[in-house]
């Protein structure tokens, strides 16, 4: 490939780069969907398997997407055609971007519907209504959102505005300015969240839920959400990374900006996880709960604390600029495909996806109220969404990308890229690439089918 160009700019630095992939990294999948599913999957021996994941199968395959993403300096699917002609391969590795803009879709349809319960929570909070409020009278309130099919339509629709109006304007131009006070703001008040955790007399046991392991609590379909999380959580499988790698200067170094982008994933994560537990224990709610505990269990903290209003406010708040951060990614392969591929302008191809992918959370979020009954393999809408894309098309995606990277494409190339100062680190990342992400992917998913098949 003689010019790598990117043709539609690029980040203006290596921190602007980590702050935007950050940005999409860190979102609901750190503080909604990880404290829920560690509570559903028993605690510390699920958290130590999604650890393992993270550092064993999911920054080996974060390097190689941004890899693929620079070297080929397009959209997903564009890049990935490109790199694989390059090392002499079949340009049909292309279905790799085209699975990711699918995918990207279907996660969006679920994610502005929780989204739009986090703008929801963000008024609740300013006008007071958790003020002074027991757990009973929090979780009544969350289920009255639900029940109310409108109210989460004119939310969903509002989320969904707001991240078309930054992908209309490209995401290096809006994103940019917003995310460099957005992030550091967004850790400052989870560790004031924290600091509140630690004063209900329940961190210790909340501490030893998250990394005491009994592994008789963890089932294999806890191992497969547990991989399907790490992928989930560094936005990993679907492109979103491998798009905001072509905008990555040619000079920075892909392993030590991508590690750090893992490890702030993760702190949020853990942070999140040892702000909520607390609340929960010391508020006798069942840790299980489900997709609702972020709504039940922080109201409460917020109604109880002294300047809990705006500190409510302000959370909520963040958590909604967290996941818009990440939701602008979730579209962005698609919208840069869309681009290259039809010629279009960047805003009627913005319209198109924005709509599709409105329509598609309208489905999503009547799975609370008008469509609860609509039932596929024993799930509503939005939890099929969410399984079909964190457990199966996001691991499909690493899979495929390991593959590539880690044994199709010459050495040379990843190495060119990647440009390691360390023989070790090259072959450390070059090892876990080739033998441990796919085959751990592969094996987590056999065992669930096993397991499955049995019970
Ligand atoms: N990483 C985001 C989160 O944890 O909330 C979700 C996400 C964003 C997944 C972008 C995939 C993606 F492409």
């Amino acid at each position: 490939m003689q010019d790598n160009d990117s043709v539609r700019g690029s980040w203006s630095s290596r921190w602007v780069f980590i702050l935007a992939a950050t940005g999409s990294a860190v979102g609901l999948g750190n503080i909604w969907k990880f404290p829920y599913i560690v509570g559903e999957n028993g605690g510390g021996a699920f958290v130590l398997v999604y650890l393992a994941c993270i550092a064993c199968v999911g920054v080996p395959i974060l390097m190689a997407e941004v890899l693929l993403g620079r070297r080929g300096r397009q959209s997903p699917v564009h890049s990935v055609r490109d790199v694989a002609l390059e090392a002499g391969r079949s340009s049909r590795w292309s279905m790799i971007g085209i699975g990711g803009a699918v995918a990207g879709f279907l996660i969006f349809a679920f994610y502005s519907v929780v989204a739009g319960w986090v703008l929801a929570y963000m008024f609740h909070a300013a006008n007071g209504s958790f003020t002074g409020a027991g757990s009973d009278h929090i979780s009544g309130l969350f289920e009255q959102l639900l029940a109310d099919p409108q109210a989460l339509t004119i939310w969903h629709t509002a989320f969904v505005v707001l991240v078309m109006a930054v992908v209309i304007r490209g995401v290096n131009k809006g994103l940019e300015q917003a995310i460099r006070i957005l992030m550091p703001s967004l850790f400052v008040l989870l560790l004031l969240l924290l600091m509140y955790a630690l004063t209900t007399g329940s961190f210790g046991k909340s501490l030893h839920f998250l990394f005491d392991s009994d592994f008789s609590k963890l089932s294999w379909d806890g191992v497969l959400t547990a991989l399907g999380h790490a992928f989930f959580t560094l936005s990993l499988g679907m492109g979103a990374m491998m798009v905001y790698g072509s905008y990555m200067p040619k000079q920075s170094s892909i392993a030590t900006t991508l590690i750090t982008v893992a490890v702030l994933d993760t702190v949020v994560a853990l942070v999140a996880g040892m702000a909520i537990f607390p609340i929960v224990f010391a508020n006798q709610l069942d840790p299980g709960a489900g997709p609702g505990l972020m709504f039940v269990t922080l109201p409460v903290a917020f109604g109880n604390m002294a300047g809990g209003q705006v500190f409510g406010f302000l959370f909520f708040l963040m958590v909604a600029i967290a996941a818009w951060s990440s939701a602008i990614s979730l579209l962005e392969p698609a919208v840069t495909w869309m681009v290259e591929q039809y010629e279009i302008s960047r805003a009627r191809a913005c319209i198109w996806i924005g709509l599709v992918g409105w329509t598609l959370g309208l489905g999503a979020l009547a799975s609370f109220n008008v469509g609860s009954d609509w039932l596929v393999l024993g799930m509503n809408f939005f939890d099929l969404l969410d399984f079909v894309t964190a457990n199966l098309l996001l691991p499909a995606g690493g899979f495929f990308i390991a593959i590539l990277v880690g044994w199709r494409i010459t050495p040379s190339i990843s190495r060119d890229e990647l440009h390691l100062t360390t023989v070790n680190g090259y072959m450390i990342w070059h090892f876990l690439l080739r033998y441990i992400s796919p085959v751990a992917v592969l094996v987590i998913f056999i065992a669930n089918l096993y397991s499955k098949f049995q019970g």
